[in-house]
């Protein structure tokens, strides 16, 4: 079995390509090392760049740079495979304000390339979405003595309201390729899906501070860096580890029902921003420095995933709690120091 992996150097795909590679595929990963969010993390880009690429190499996958702009290397390199898995993007949305047509290249034109590959071949594909389509404006309530937004029914399903509130490019983006999505599955009969992930951490994350907030607050914690808190730190979701997202594409290969499912660990995995540092603070053994800055425009302040619909469809089940998930990642960035040197 032979399956693609565009965006297989970035944080999600490297979990989706190692997971398949134990799993006796073989694994191509396609990619081509932009990652434009490692300019702003203060850690040594070239050094994360090629982190990935370097791990996944020497795990026997097929590496290949490439871009998803250029259909004709698509087309070429996934005449064979069995799946496609498409998570390269640009997820972040301050990138989106500053380079729209970058975020619309990348993830509307990108997307339908991938889809048009999978078409012309006849593979099953998965798009990688995001709960930005649902907009940013989830009813949640704030108790000033909480540590994090309420809201009941905790968790958010499939047929809530989309882009609803002040939108972004990275919303119009994420929700165009959604669009292409369902009309490659209704009119051009190639079985597609797309997966709305909520915030996913782990191992191989070099967090931005507006994309994988748990590994940036790891990262910062772990160097004694102060952490910076944009908000009241209050806002809460359900974090994923990265395993847990990566298996639910396997779990969908085994069970395809074409559609849109979201992915996230429910209503078992909340937690706030707070939380969250105060969690890496115990397992670190000190408290951590927190800067407060005021919210970003377009900042999501809750959001829980209600994950039924993925259960019941392919089996998807997170298995990695936060404690066990945040420990896992902190042992990590130890291991591996000397990759997040401060780049000049
Ligand atoms: N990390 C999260 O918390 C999270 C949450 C929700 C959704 N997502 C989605 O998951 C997917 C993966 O996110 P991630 O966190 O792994 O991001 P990432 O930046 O680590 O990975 C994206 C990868 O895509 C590659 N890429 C970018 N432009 C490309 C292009 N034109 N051609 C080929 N490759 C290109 C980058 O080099 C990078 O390796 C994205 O679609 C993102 O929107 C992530």
């Amino acid at each position: 079995m032979k399956v693609l992996v565009t965006g297989g150097c970035g944080f999600l795909g490297s979990h989706v390509c190692e997971l398949f590679r134990k799993e006796g595929w073989e694994v191509i990963s396609y990619d081509n090392l932009t990652k434009y969010e490692l300019g702003r993390t203060g850690y040594g880009a070239e050094k994360t760049r090629e982190y990935n690429w370097n791990f996944l190499k020497a795990m026997g996958c097929s590496m290949v740079k490439a871009d998803v702009c250029d259909d004709e290397a698509l087309r070429d390199y996934s005449s064979g495979c069995d799946f496609l898995v498409h998570t390269a993007a640009q997820p972040a949305m301050t990138i989106s304000w500053e380079n729209p047509r970058l975020d619309f290249n990348t993830n509307v034109l990108g997307t339908f390339n991938v889809l048009d590959a999978a078409r012309v071949h006849r593979i099953p594909v998965v798009n990688t979405s995001s709960i930005h389509v649902y907009g940013n404006s989830i009813n949640a309530t704030l108790k000033e003595s909480a540590t994090s937004y309420d809201r009941d029914p905790i968790a958010i399903a499939e047929d809530h309201p989309v882009m609803v509130g002040e939108i972004s490019p990275l919303h119009a983006s994420k929700m165009s390729a959604e669009h292409y999505v369902r009309t490659f599955t209704d009119m051009l009969r190639t079985p597609a899906a797309s997966f709305r992930y909520t915030g996913i951490y782990g191992p191989r994350q070099f967090g931005g501070e507006d994309h994988g907030w748990v590994a940036n607050f790891a990262i910062r914690g772990a160097l004694d860096w102060p952490l910076r808190i944009f908000g009241t730190g209050k806002q809460a979701r359900d974090i994923l580890f990265a395993e847990d997202g990566a298996r639910a594409y396997l779990d969908y290969f085994k069970n395809p029902v074409p559609g849109v499912y979201n992915i996230g660990g429910g209503p078992a995995h909340r937690i706030s921003l707070v939380e969250c540092i105060d969690l890496l603070g115990e397992i670190l053994g000190r408290k951590l420095p927190v800067e407060f800055h005021p919210e970003r425009p377009g900042d999501m302040r809750y959001f829980v995933c209600d994950i039924t619909a993925a259960n019941k469809s392919f089996g998807f089940s997170p298995a990695v709690k936060p404690r066990e998930g945040v420990t896992r990642l902190l042992k990590w960035i130890d291991e591996n120091k000397e990759v997040f040197e401060i780049s000049s």
